[in-house]
């Protein structure tokens, strides 16, 4: 009879390979099954040992072409057969990643699944342009929060709770809804003037940025036609950007990576 083979969920960090952690370089490199979103980089997908099954399940906003029921069959189909399965996910797997429904199908069906955790896009995207997502005097503590909205559909936050000027928001999936966000933050008091840096395609050789404010990001975001996926860091931190102080009327500026 087949051994059942093993799925391992893993982060593939925020694009840069280098980013990656050992532990997935190293599972990725012995897997015989490879299955990867499509936030997952090309040169990281070329780490993959040459003989592997590589399967494609990107999906994008709008376009689901794999439904994630179909996800789960497949990773439970292949570890069934006994295969070693990397499956490759952006950022980390348990971020705004739906790891855990894929982990807990294959716990139902009796399927060994480890954890191997990534570096997110907001720790990618921060850390790289030099900006900290906590500060001392400036944010108390920071949250992760999706901008996604079911199509036509109203974004459904607790404005209240998140408009806290002492604390950085991080809008993962805002592209569409950043402006929308940011007047349901501004409503419940927070300053216009707020720093807000979007950046796009975090560490890669693509990476852009778009410095802007709270009151502007709506209009700023549409006019620079922000490369997908980007994600919006918002607070006081912003203003460390590259050692400046920004002014209270923040200046708008789209720079590439640097
Ligand atoms: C479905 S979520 C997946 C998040 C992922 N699991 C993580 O931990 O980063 C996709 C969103 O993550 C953000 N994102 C992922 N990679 C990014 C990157 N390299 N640059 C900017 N944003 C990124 C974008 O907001 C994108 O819409």
């Amino acid at each position: 009879m087949t051994q059942p083979g093993k799925v391992f969920l893993i982060g593939a960090g925020p694009g840069d390979p280098e980013l990656m952690t050992l532990r997935a370089l190293r599972l990725l490199q012995t897997a015989d099954t490879v299955v990867y979103d499509r936030l997952v980089s090309r040169e990281i997908l070329a780490l993959a040992p040459p003989e592997a099954r590589m399967i494609p399940v990107g999906k994008s906003p709008h376009n689901h072409p794999v439904p994630q029921e179909r996800i789960n069959d497949i990773l439970a189909q292949e570890a069934g057969a006994g295969h070693i399965v990397a499956r490759l996910k952006g950022g980390d797997p348990l971020i705004f990643g739906r790891g855990a429904e894929e982990a807990a199908h294959l716990a139902e069906h009796g399927i060994a699944v480890e954890h191997v955790p990534g570096i997110t896009a907001a720790q990618g995207a921060a850390s790289v342009a030099g900006v900290p997502l906590t500060h001392r005097g400036l944010a108390t503590g920071v949250q992760y929060v999706t901008g996604h909205r079911a199509a036509d559909q109203v974004l459904d936050l607790d404005w209240k709770r998140l408009a806290n000027p002492d604390t950085t928001l991080v809008i993962y999936m805002g592209v569409a809804s950043i402006g929308q966000i940011a007047v349901g933050l501004m409503t419940e008091g927070l300053p216009g003037s707020t720093p807000v840096l979007a950046v796009s395609r975090a560490t890669t050789a693509e990476e852009t940025r778009l410095l802007s404010s709270l009151g502007r990001i709506g209009t700023d975001s549409r006019d620079s036609g922000l490369a997908a996926p980007t994600l919006f860091i918002i607070g006081k931190v912003v203003s460390l950007y590259r050692g400046q102080v920004v002014p209270d009327e923040a200046i708008t500026q789209v720079s590439a990576r640097g």
